[in-house]
């Protein structure tokens, strides 16, 4: 049947709500669906379970101000649940972990894409099976685009010079099927790096400039990406970070290395016009934010190839110094919420408190249009979490007291990799509307158990 959540209020109820849309709705069907793909040549096709039978699911791309309704129908295993991360969707669309759709039921999920132009990806969010199904298949990419950005001669056409590269990592049976430890462990890191879907895959490019967006969908492993020349390891190349998971950076930043956390989106461009002929290797430090796995796995330290062709063409495109203007929220002072996260009786729990624990869950009660500042602190020993907080765009303050990256601080963030030991501050304009949210550790099985806790924006009061 068909499940609304919540009161069952049409969406169309919430079109008239949404500032400066065009009435225009673009529907969409999805079906979460078990397939085959053959990812290892000459082995045994791997079983998925994913969004119209590809893993990643199909991209969704759509301009600013068109509204969506998509319709996401379970023909799967078990239970799914949709989030769109980086959507400010109402709450019954926005994936709560109890608002089950079960194999033979669909939702309509509406999505008011009024946003900027950002890279959103949608995934599953079902309490207590989010890594499972995310690891079988139930991600993919969604961007909204818009004029402005459009306009600023950044290299483009999908899939041509603008690719997105969707990270992840698993593990394989002998025989090329994928390997599940789900549920014994207390994390999935994978030693099988994928982009796209493919395993250390190579790519064909022209000697010019690529705008990559770049998504860490794995279950638990975070990356520190860098690229080098396959001649000679060690000098990493320059590269320029263009966007974060809010869409454009103020300006755009130069580096050498982008760390990549579980949930972020970083968007990059990479100039191969002075490697025309040679192979460029993407890599990734092994040690990056694991624990205790990676001197065990040979290579976790590869991601993929860009083959580049000898042959000279010519690049319109630029990456312009200045991007636009950020709508960083405005500045506030003193903390308003403080939110360990740790280990407790063999649970991972954000103070105290888990997300089965339904009487107590709702940890924060924000009026809507508040600033907050909120700290995020690492109680956990050795481990790390990438926090994600629904709703809303922060703003990155402080990582133990200092100032963080250029890179991160140039633009708003909806995930924060919370380091061993650290804690930070971010900054966020709790709106535009209310409505009871989660908060959570990205590291999936994190989340499923149960490192997962909400907060309330309420009415202003009187
Ligand atoms: Cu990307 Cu609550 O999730
Ligand atoms: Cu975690």
């Amino acid at each position: 049947g068909h499940i609304l959540a919540q009161g069952s209020t049409p969406a169309n109820r919430y079109a008239s709500e949404i500032p400066k849309a065009e009435a225009v709705a673009l529907t969409q069907i999805l079906d979460i669906k078990p397939f085959t793909h053959q990812i290892y040549p000459g082995k045994k096709p791997a079983r998925l379970v994913g969004y119209n039978g590809t893993s990643p699911g199909p991209t969704i791309i759509v301009p600013r101000g068109v509204e969506a309704v998509v319709r996401f129908v379970n023909h799967g295993d078990r239970e799914s649940s949709i989030h769109l991360h980086g959507s400010p969707s109402r709450a019954p669309f926005d994936g709560w972990a109890e608002d089950l759709t079960f194999p033979g039921q669909y939702k309509d999920y509406y999505y008011p894409n009024g946003q900027s132009a950002r890279f959103l990806w949608y995934h599953d969010h079902a309490i207590h099976f989010t890594a499972e199904n995310a690891y079988f298949g139930q991600a993919g990419a969604y961007l909204i685009t818009d004029p402005a950005e459009n306009a600023l001669g950044l290299p483009t056409g999908y899939g041509q010079f603008d690719i997105p590269l969707v990270l992840s990592s698993k593990y394989y049976n002998a025989d090329g099927t994928l390997k599940s430890s789900l549920g014994e462990e207390d994390s999935l890191w994978g030693d099988v790096n994928h982009v796209n879907g493919v395993p250390w895959p190579t790519m064909n490019v022209q000697p010019r400039k690529y705008r990559f967006r770049i998504l860490n969908a794995a279950v638990s492993r975070n990356f520190d990406l860098f690229f080098v020349k396959s001649t000679a390891t060690g000098t990493r190349l320059p590269f320029k970070v263009i966007a974060s998971d809010a869409g454009l950076l103020q300006n755009s930043v130069q580096v050498q290395h982008v760390r990549t956390a579980v949930a972020e989106r970083w968007e990059i461009v990479f100039d191969f016009s002075t490697y025309a002929g040679q192979t460029i290797l993407l890599r990734n430090d092994q040690q990056a934010g694991g624990i205790g796995t990676d001197e065990e796995y040979d290579n976790t330290d590869k991601v993929m190839q860009f083959k580049v062709s000898a042959t000279p063409v010519t690049d319109t495109s630029n990456v312009p110094q200045a991007l636009r203007t950020v709508p960083f929220p405005p500045a506030s002072s003193g903390i308003d919420h403080e939110f360990r996260f740790h280990r407790s009786n063999s649970q991972w729990m954000i103070n105290d408190v888990g997300f089965a624990d339904a009487a107590n869950r709702v940890l924060a009660k924000v009026p809507r249009g508040k600033v907050e500042i909120w700290k995020l602190e690492n109680k956990s020993g050795g481990w790390t979490h990438p926090v994600h907080v629904h709703l809303v765009d922060f703003r990155i303050l402080q990582r133990n007291g200092r100032g963080v990256e250029a890179y991160e601080s140039a633009g708003l963030k909806d995930v924060v990799w919370l380091g061993k030991n650290e804690n930070v501050l971010v900054e966020a304009h709790y709106a535009p509307w209310n409505g009871v949210y989660m908060f959570h550790c990205h590291n999936l099985i994190h989340e499923d158990h149960d490192m997962m806790a909400a907060f309330n924006v309420t009415q202003l009061q009187e």
